[in-house]
């Protein structure tokens, strides 16, 4: 499998706003010694063409009422979140949206906000890889924590997932589980 980052990550740095340039800035790991199963992984940061798709896929895994649509789906929204120092992460597989995240920042808190990965495509570490961009890209943004709450009863995954890697369960209300992790 090769993962390739693609990323205007260095246009953000410099001027804290959405810009895209389509720059692949190298592979970052390579698994698997049969060619004929190497699938590509595409990363992208703030890549707000693929926002739609983004919201789409997430509307698909999450299957939000009408009330909920209008509360956690709006575009404008999602793109102010990133416009405000928050972060997309699309992922491709072979050409198709295999996952998604988008984060917002609240002064030196990095809030992981919506993510999903598409059924089909579980289970093969494309979670983790959206993780690790994260994790590096608040790390590199000067934050000091990474946040994220999520609902032990229906989202045992992302529960274990907050467990097994270093967040701190600080709060539980009416079942939602509020986790927070010190970075670097
Ligand atoms: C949670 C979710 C994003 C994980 O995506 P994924 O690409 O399948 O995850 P990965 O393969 O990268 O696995 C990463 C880690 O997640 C956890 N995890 C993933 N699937 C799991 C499962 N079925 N049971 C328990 N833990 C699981 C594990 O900690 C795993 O690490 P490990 O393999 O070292 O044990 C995906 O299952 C999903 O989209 N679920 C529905 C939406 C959702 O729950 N969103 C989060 C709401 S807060």
């Amino acid at each position: 499998m090769n993962i390739v980052v693609d990323t205007a990550w260095e246009a953000i740095q410099l001027e804290n706003t959405v810009r895209i340039v389509h720059q692949k800035i190298g592979i970052v790991n390579k698994i698997g010694s049969n060619p004929s199963a190497c699938m590509d992984l595409l990363i992208s940061l703030n890549k707000v063409e693929e926002l739609d798709e983004a919201i789409d896929i997430s509307n698909q895994i999450f299957v939000p009422s009408p009330a909920e649509a209008l509360k956690y789906y709006n575009k404008q929204d999602w793109l102010k979140k990133i416009e405000d120092g928050g972060l997309l992460v699309t992922v491709k597989r072979d050409g198709h949206m295999a996952g998604y995240a988008i984060c917002y920042r609240e002064d030196q808190i990095f809030h992981i906000w919506n993510v999903g990965v598409l059924e089909s495509y579980r289970g093969q570490g494309v979670w983790k890889k959206i993780y690790e961009t994260i994790h590096q890209y608040a790390t590199k943004n000067g934050c000091s924590q990474l946040t994220m709450n999520t609902y032990k009863s229906k989202f045992s995954s992302m529960y274990s997932f907050c467990q097994k890697h270093g967040f701190v369960e600080y709060k539980i209300e009416d079942g939602k589980s509020f986790f927070t992790k010190h970075i670097p």
